[in-house]
């Protein structure tokens, strides 16, 4: 048996090579990056820059002084006020390795030893069978598959519009109508597939999330109307960064929304049809789209759009129940921006007296959890 050293880390400029060398390895989406006809080094070089964005940290793993793998965790700030909880979406998991052991060791040290992480959320290729592996061992939950598909835009194509459907610009005054709709039709997520979340909250975090885009500059809101309401809407981003870095001017479809009563009437294709050909005309040259595999009436209606698949994702959750702390070691919190903020391998550090503001925090934390979560003996859901 050979016994080797393995030792976490916080990311820093000296591992800038051996990281950016890590996403150049990565295998799993490179078809999405063909289509897209982006280069894989200046995505590299994209992922790279994604570790210094607000919010991020990056635990690397060596083993004897090389590196082996890196975990970047991304806190959510809103999010976590909606659920009442400290929730938290692992952007980045990679490892040098054959087998799920690395990507174990990293999962692992992140649910066991950064205290303030009560959710994690993580994405990973559906062909990235180690990582999966490697979510199972360490207790997360599969919650669903995403489709991604995308499209190269031209301004010259043609574009069918129904003449029976009146798509415009989303004023202030048609804003309930479209969260109304966001609110009754958006079943296919990720949190309703989550038995520990309710329906409710699941369902007004999409109605939040819609309240976020209607004054962000990067969203434009599109709303289809007849008898002056609101019958269905559309919300189309543009990635700036994105494209800057990746040489690619690239947008997205992010939410649509039909009412039930006119679906199957093309109102959903002509909303696409109408937010492709302005991003083509903003002089972007490529959409991406992503929808929950079961949702056929979204695939339809992106693919009956011009739209093809380019990859898909397993989404997994975990919820990080933690023992009352007199079962565990007895620890102090370290604050985020304090200057000991991960330079050990731990977040926290023992002490003889748990502080009385993590306590009060852990309660109020638990107290959130019981309010937000259905328990899982009564759900009636499998597990
Ligand atoms: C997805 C959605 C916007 C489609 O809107 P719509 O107005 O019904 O779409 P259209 O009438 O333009 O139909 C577009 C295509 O999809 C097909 N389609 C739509 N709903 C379908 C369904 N339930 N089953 C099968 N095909 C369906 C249509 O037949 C059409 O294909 P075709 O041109 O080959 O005939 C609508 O179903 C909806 O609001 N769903 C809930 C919200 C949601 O899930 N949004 C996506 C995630 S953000």
């Amino acid at each position: 048996m050979t016994l080797t050293k393995l030792t976490f880390m916080p990311y820093d400029a000296t591992m800038e090579e051996g990281v950016r060398q890590l996403f150049l390895e990565y295998p799993h989406k490179d078809y999405q990056l063909r289509v897209m006809g982006a280069s894989k080094y200046r995505m590299a070089q994209y992922l790279h820059s994604t570790l210094s964005e607000p919010g991020m940290q990056t635990i690397c793993l060596r083993d004897n002084g090389s590196l082996v793998g890196l975990i970047a965790l991304q806190f959510l700030p809103w999010m976590s006020e909606h659920f009442g909880l400290r929730m938290f979406a692992i952007r980045h998991l990679l490892a040098r390795s054959v087998g799920p052991l690395v990507l174990s060791r990293l999962l692992r040290f992140i649910k066991e030893e950064l205290g303030e992480v009560d959710f994690l959320d993580c994405r990973i290729a559906v062909d990235d069978i180690f990582a999966a592996h490697a979510l199972e061992v360490c207790g997360f939950r599969y919650v669903g598959t995403e489709i991604f598909a995308g499209k190269r835009l031209s301004i010259s194509d043609q574009i069918e519009i129904s003449p029976t459907v009146d798509v415009s610009c989303c004023e202030h005054r048609d804003r309930d109508e479209i969260l109304e709709i966001a609110e009754e039709g958006h079943v296919y997520n990720r949190f309703m597939n989550d038995p520990l979340i309710e329906s409710h909250a699941a369902r007004s975090l999409y109605r939040r999330l819609l309240e976020k885009c209607f004054d962000h500059p990067q969203f434009d809101v599109l709303v289809a109307k007849s008898d002056d309401h609101v019958q269905g809407f559309i919300v189309a981003k543009t990635n700036l960064n994105f494209g800057h870095i990746v040489g690619v001017g690239c947008g997205s479809l992010d939410f649509i929304g039909v009412r039930p009563e006119i679906r199957q009437r093309g109102v959903g294709s002509t909303l696409n049809r109408v937010a492709l050909a302005q991003m083509a005309q903003n002089g972007l040259e490529y959409a991406g789209v992503r929808t929950l595999a079961n949702n056929y009436a979204a695939m339809r209606n992106c693919f009956c759009t011009g739209f093809a698949v380019t990859s898909s994702s397993l989404h997994f959750h975990a919820w990080i129940r933690r023992a009352r702390v007199s079962a565990r070691r007895k620890l102090t919190r370290i604050e985020p921006n304090s200057p000991d903020r991960l330079k050990s391998p731990l977040r926290y550090k023992s002490a003889g007296n748990q502080a009385p503001e993590q306590e009060t925090n852990q309660r109020r934390s638990c107290q959130n959890v019981a309010f937000y979560c259905r328990q899982p003996e009564s759900s009636g859901a499998s597990s």
